[in-house]
C-alpha cells in the first residue's frame, strides 16, 4: 500500500473513495462541510433523512454525487466532538477501511486524519492510520490457493489529509513509523497463520535468515548438537519427542554502536500437542500459534531495522515442537538446565518455560541492558485478562512502567501482574531445584515466577501473550501483537 499526505481539495479529487467525518449530533467536520457545499447540500439531506447520525464508526457509502469527481463518498461517524480519544479514533478508521474494502476501490482519500484530534500529535495520528489501513487489508497466506479476480482488486493508494499544525517532516515520520510497524506486524501474522506442517522450527530459522539478508542483521542458527554442548537440556527435553529438528535462532541488529543491547526472547513452539500430558482435541489446531512470541521477535526486528533505530537489539528464539512419542519426555523426568538448576518436569504441557529458561540463560552472554521475553505461555493468563491485555511481569518496576506506557501509546496494552517471592513455594519439589508447574492457582504468575529464577542477573520482563497473539472462532487469525508495544518500547529507548 502506498501512502501520501498531500490531499487534493474535494472538487479536484478523482479518488475512488472520498472519506469525510460527521460528529455525533449531526455536526459536519470541516471536510464534510466543504463537500456539502460542492454537492448542493447532499450531506445535509442525508443527515436529515437520519441514515447516519455520527455515532463513532458508523458508516454510509454514497455513489457518484453531482459536484465532486470522486467515484464514492463515504461518511463516517466521529462520535462526540469533545470525547475524542485514541480508542475512538482507531474505531473510526477501522470502520472506514472496512467499508472501503467492501467496495472495489483502489484509491482513497481520507479526511478523518485532519478532523479527529484524539489529543494526539499529527505524527501519531498518521502512524495509527497507516497501521490500521494495513491491518484491515491484511490477508493471511493460503498455501495452495489461487487469488480470485475480485480479491485481486485491493486498496493500494491511500491519501491522508494532514492533521492540523503538523510540519512536513512529522508527516513523513508518522507514515514511516506506521509503515514499519505494519510490516513487522504482517510478518508476525504471516508466520503465526501458516499451518504447523509448513511453519516448523527449520522454517522459522529460514525466515530469520531471509530477514537478516534483507535487513542487514547478523543471524546465527544453533543446531541440536550445539545446544547439547551448551547444556540446554530443558529445551531438548521438550524437543525429543518430535521428528522436527530444534533450532536456536539468534538475530543481532547493530544500530547503536557500543551501547548495551536490549534482548527480545520469543517462545517458538511451532506446535504444542502438550506432549505425553496431551491436550484435549478441541481447538488443538490453535496450538500452531504457540510460536507467536518468536514471530513477534522477528516482526519487531524488521520494524527496528526499517526505522534504523540507534540501538542494539538481539533476538533470541528457542524453537521446537512439543509432541508425544516413544522418545518423548515423561512426567516425572528430571533434567539439568543450562543454568545448572535441575528441573522436575511434572507436566510436559508446561513446555514454554522449559525452552525459555535455557534461552534466558543463553542471553546472559550479551550482557543486556534489559531482556523482554514474549510467550504464549499460559491458558491461565487468558482466563485472567482475556484478549484485551497481555500479562506483564518484571523484576524491575521502571522497566514494567516503560512497557505499560508503550502498550498504551501503541494501543497494544499490557497489565502489570505480581511475581512476589510469596509464590515461589508453589514451585518447590523434594527431588530437584524447581518443578515446572505450580498447581491449580495463579497459573500465569507461577509460570512467570519459574522464568524469574533464570533471569536474576539482569533487568527482565515477561509478556504472556496467550490471550492477545491470535483470535479464535470465525475471526481466526494472528493479530501481530505485541509488535506495536515492542516497537514503541524500543522507539522510546532510542529517544532516550
Ligand atoms: N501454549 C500453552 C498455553 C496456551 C494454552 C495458550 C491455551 C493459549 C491457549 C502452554 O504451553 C500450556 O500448555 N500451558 C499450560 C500450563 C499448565 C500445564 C501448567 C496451560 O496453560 O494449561
Ligand atoms: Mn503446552
Ligand atoms: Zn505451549
Amino acid at each position: 500500500m502506498e501512502f501520501s499526505t498531500k490531499a487534493l481539495p474535494p472538487e479536484k479529487d478523482k479518488t475512488d473513495c472520498l472519506v469525510v467525518g460527521i460528529f455525533e449530533g449531526k455536526k459536519l467536520s470541516a471536510a464534510a462541510k466543504a463537500v456539502d457545499d460542492l454537492t448542493s447540500k447532499a450531506i445535509t439531506a442525508v443527515l436529515r433523512s437520519g441514515d447516519i447520525t455520527g455515532k463513532t464508526g458508523s458508516c454510509l457509502m454514497l455513489r457518484k454525487l453531482e459536484g465532486i469527481p470522486a467515484q464514492r463518498l463515504l461518511l463516517v461517524g466521529l462520535g462526540k466532538e469533545d470525547e475524542a480519544s485514541l480508542k475512538s479514533y482507531r474505531e473510526v478508521l477501522t470502520s472506514a477501511f472496512k467499508a472501503i474494502a467492501a467496495t472495489q476501490s483502489v484509491s482513497a482519500s481520507i479526511h478523518l486524519t485532519s478532523d479527529h484530534h484524539a489529543g494526539l500529535d499529527g505524527e501519531s495520528l498518521l502512524e495509527h492510520a497507516v497501521v490500521i489501513a494495513e491491518e484491515i487489508s491484511y490477508k493471511p497466506p493460503r498455501p495452495g490457493m489461487k487469488v480470485t479476480k475480485e480479491e485481486a482488486v485491493t486498496l493500494t493508494k491511500v491519501t491522508f489529509a494532514p492533521p492540523a499544525d503538523t510540519d512536513a517532516k512529522s508527516l513523513t515520520r508518522g507514515v514511516l513509523r506506521g509503515t514499519a510497524i505494519a510490516h513487522g506486524q504482517n510478518l508476525a501474522r504471516d508466520l503465526g497463520n501458516l499451518p504447523p506442517n509448513i511453519c516448523t522450527p527449520s522454517y522459522l530459522a529460514q525466515a530469520a535468515k531471509n530477514l537478516g539478508r534483507s535487513h542487514k542483521l547478523k543471524v546465527t542458527v544453533l543446531e541440536e548438537a550445539h545446544m547439547r554442548k551448551l547444556g540446554m537440556h530443558t529445551l531438548l527435553a521438550v524437543s525429543q519427542g518430535s521428528r522436527q529438528a530444534p533450532k536456536f535462532i539468534v538475530l543481532e541488529y547493530n544500530g547503536g554502536g557500543k551501547k548495551k543491547p536490549i534482548a527480545l526472547v520469543g517462545k517458538g513452539i511451532t506446535f504444542d500437542t502438550g506432549g505425553i500430558s496431551i491436550k484435549s482435541a478441541s481447538e488443538m489446531d490453535e496450538m500452531k500459534y504457540d510460536m507467536c512470541g518468536a514471530a513477534s521477535v522477528l516482526g519487531t526486528l524488521q520494524t527496528v531495522a526499517e526505522l534504523k533505530l540507534p540501538l542494539n537489539v538481539v533476538g533470541v528464539i528457542p524453537s521446537c515442537e512439543n509432541m508425544p512419542d516413544g522418545q518423548a519426555t515423561r512426567p516425572g523426568d528430571i533434567v539439568t538446565s543450562m543454568s545448572g538448576k535441575t528441573v522436575e518436569i511434572l507436566n510436559t504441557d508446561a513446555e514454554g518455560r522449559l525452552i525459555l529458561c535455557d534461552a534466558l540463560t543463553y542471553t546472559e552472554r550479551f550482557k543486556p541492558d534489559a531482556v523482554v521475553d514474549i510467550a504464549t505461555l499460559t491458558g491461565a493468563c487468558v482466563v485472567a485478562l482475556g484478549s484485551v491485555a497481555s500479562g506483564l511481569f518484571s523484576n524491575q518496576d521502571s522497566l514494567a512502567d516503560e512497557l505499560l506506557e508503550a502498550g498504551v501509546s501503541a494501543h497494544d496494552r499490557a497489565w502489570h501482574m505480581p511475581i512476589w517471592d510469596d509464590y515461589q513455594p508453589m514451585l518447590k519439589t523434594n527431588f530437584a531445584d524447581i518443578q515446572n508447574i505450580g498447581g491449580r492457582m495463579a497459573g500465569a504468575i507461577t509460570a512467570a515466577c519459574f522464568l524469574a529464577r533464570f533471569a536474576e542477573s539482569y533487568h527482565w520482563a515477561h509478556l504472556d501473550i496467550a490471550g492477545t497473539a491470535w483470535k479464535g472462532g470465525g475471526d481466526k487469525g494472528a493479530t501481530g501483537r505485541p509488535v506495536g508495544l515492542l516497537a514503541h518500547f524500543l522507539m522510546g529507548r532510542a529517544a532516550k
